[in-house]
């Protein structure tokens, strides 16, 4: 049986969706997405991802005439209409043009929501730690473009797609200056010492949720922690480190361009943050429940 697919208000089988061919996703890519993760038919980080959609919007100067609300409830319709608890969501906007060749803001908004069962990551990523490989040859700029989830993917795309080749499960991408900015499809920290050390925005990571959420748990529970430009070197260097992403969380990195960080393996400190996101999720996940079953 074919999904259903939210498609501006209503629900539609995967085939029955059907996009205009001067959509502006597909002619330019002008679009943004976000991918997000639910589990027991909750979205945890829901209110983290709008948030970054709407800074998208701004950047992108994108109108949706549809409150957040709306959206949400555009979000769990399209969950539970597939009868999924633990899926992996795909909000996605672009904008929609009659004319070809023009750069005016276009006529219409298009939202699409897919919702796909949850494909649980690889055991080894977590048993063993991912292997990263830097690819040299897609710079990170730090311009309003990197700040925001476009359609636009490809390099994120083609960067994961080399390191793959070279036997690498997620491929790390380096700014303008040479820094290690962040991987194809994660946020990174290393532990530095005591301390956990992540590249800040300005030096032109996505500004990742997971990384948001993370970031937020390290202060609260006083954990030192500190933003600043990372160099290939400091990896090496590092005692642990790991790779933050909407769908497989928090990933221990043991491995880039095939030296170990720290022993080789996962580390007692990255699950410790580990189990911090996951009490998180808890708690999130009990009050969502209380609110919905009208408990305090
Ligand atoms: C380039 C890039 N950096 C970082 C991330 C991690 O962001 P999030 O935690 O919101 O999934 C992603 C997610 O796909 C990404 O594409």
């Amino acid at each position: 049986m074919s999904g259903l697919v939210y498609f501006n208000g209503m629900l539609k089988h995967e085939h029955e969706v059907a996009f205009w061919a001067l959509d502006r996703g597909y002619l330019y890519g002008e679009g943004l997405f976000e991918t997000m993760k639910a589990g027991r038919g909750f979205i945890p980080f829901l209110g983290e991802h709008l948030s970054r959609l709407f800074r998208g919007m701004d950047v992108l100067r994108m109108q949706l005439n549809i409150s957040a609300s709306k959206l949400e409830f555009a979000l769990y319709q399209t969950l539970h209409h597939n009868r999924l608890k633990d899926a992996y969501l795909r909000l996605m906007l672009s904008r929609e043009n009659r004319e070809i060749g023009s750069f005016e803001p276009g006529d219409a908004t298009n939202l699409v929501v897919l919702a796909k069962p949850l494909e649980k990551p690889p055991r080894r990523l977590y048993g063993e730690g991912a292997r990263a490989r830097v690819i040299e040859d897609f710079k990170i700029s730090p311009d309003p473009l990197c700040q925001v989830k476009t359609t636009n993917y490809l390099r994120p795309m083609l960067a994961q797609r080399m390191a793959q080749e070279q036997g690498a499960d997620e491929a790390l991408l380096l700014n303008t200056a040479g820094h290690v900015a962040e991987g194809a499809t994660t946020n990174l920290f290393i532990f530095d010492g005591e301390k956990i050390v992540t590249p800040p925005v300005s030096e032109g990571p996505l500004p990742g949720v997971t990384r948001r959420v993370v970031i937020d748990l390290l202060v609260k529970n006083y954990v030192p922690y500190e933003e600043r430009p990372l160099r290939l070197q400091d990896l090496y260097t590092a005692k642990e480190a790991f790779l933050t992403n909407a769908i497989k969380e928090i990933v221990p990195l043991t491995q880039v361009n095939d030296k170990s960080i720290g022993e080789g393996r996962p580390g007692s400190e990255t699950e410790k943050v580990a189990t911090l996101f996951r009490e998180e999720i808890q708690y999130r996940f009990e009050s969502f429940e209380s609110k919905r079953w009208g408990v305090d």
